[in-house]
């Protein structure tokens, strides 16, 4: 069953624990944190003490997505925080194998990450190394943006390969998902759905977590 994973980036960061206790009371079971430096991408946002409190306060799942140029030199701090998912980009890896294994050694899943100029074929490689790949549907940096079709076709692409290799890691997607497109990145073969501004630019976040979740299953029920 596919699963939405608001990203707190769109949240109101003043009150991030009581936003996080919100959506995990209406059932969600997994958050995206998305992490910037100002250098891979023009933004800058949180680092490891910011995971590190809002550990203490939900049991979620932390799926936490590295923006930055350096991920091996600050992995393993953000795992020491809290992290339980690292998603690294490949664009910021040249030892990708070997960051996504140190990843694992670390006691986190390793999930790859490929920008939208990035074609699939550039994770062949790794596929049997990882624990998930993200597709980012907009060029990362800030939320808000428009989705970009693309994706889909890439997203296509990886289903197809996962299935050829009877491989079992999520394919996620990260950018510009709406109540409108969600059930087609869901049917292209999307699992793990990233979702900001649908969820936190709206009056009842929680609300609108359960609606696009419902949105999701519905789809993958048609799927088949
Ligand atoms: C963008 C981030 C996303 C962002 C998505 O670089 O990786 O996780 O929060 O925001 P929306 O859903 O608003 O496009
Ligand atoms: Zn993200």
């Amino acid at each position: 069953m596919p699963e939405i994973l608001p990203s707190i980036l769109s949240a109101d960061f003043a009150r991030l624990g009581g936003e996080l206790q919100a959506l995990e009371a209406a059932g969600c079971r997994t958050v995206h944190l998305d992490v910037m430096d100002g250098h891979f991408v023009p933004n800058l946002t949180i680092g490891p003490p910011v995971i590190e409190s809002l550990r203490k306060v939900t049991k979620m799942t932390f799926d936490v997505h590295l923006m930055i140029t350096d991920p091996d030199r600050y992995a393993p701090a953000f795992i020491q925080a809290g992290a339980d998912h690292v998603l690294v980009h490949q664009e910021t890896c040249p030892h990708l194998d070997r960051t996504l294994r140190m990843i694992q050694s670390e006691g986190a899943r390793a999930g790859v990450v490929i920008n939208p100029a990035t074609p699939v074929a550039m994770l062949e490689d790794v596929l049997d190394v990882v624990d998930s790949v993200l597709v980012m549907s907009v060029n990362p940096g800030f939320g808000g943006q428009s989705f970009l079709h693309n994706s889909l076709n890439k997203i296509r692409r990886l289903a197809m390969r996962k299935r050829e290799c009877g491989l079992q890691f999520p394919i996620e997607i990260d950018g510009g998902i709406t109540m409108e497109n969600v059930a087609e990145v869901v049917r292209a073969g999307a699992e793990w759905i990233v979702a900001g501004s649908s969820i936190f630019h709206t009056v009842n976040p929680p609300a609108a977590f359960q609606q696009m979740q419902r949105l999701a299953h519905d789809a993958a029920a048609i799927r088949v």
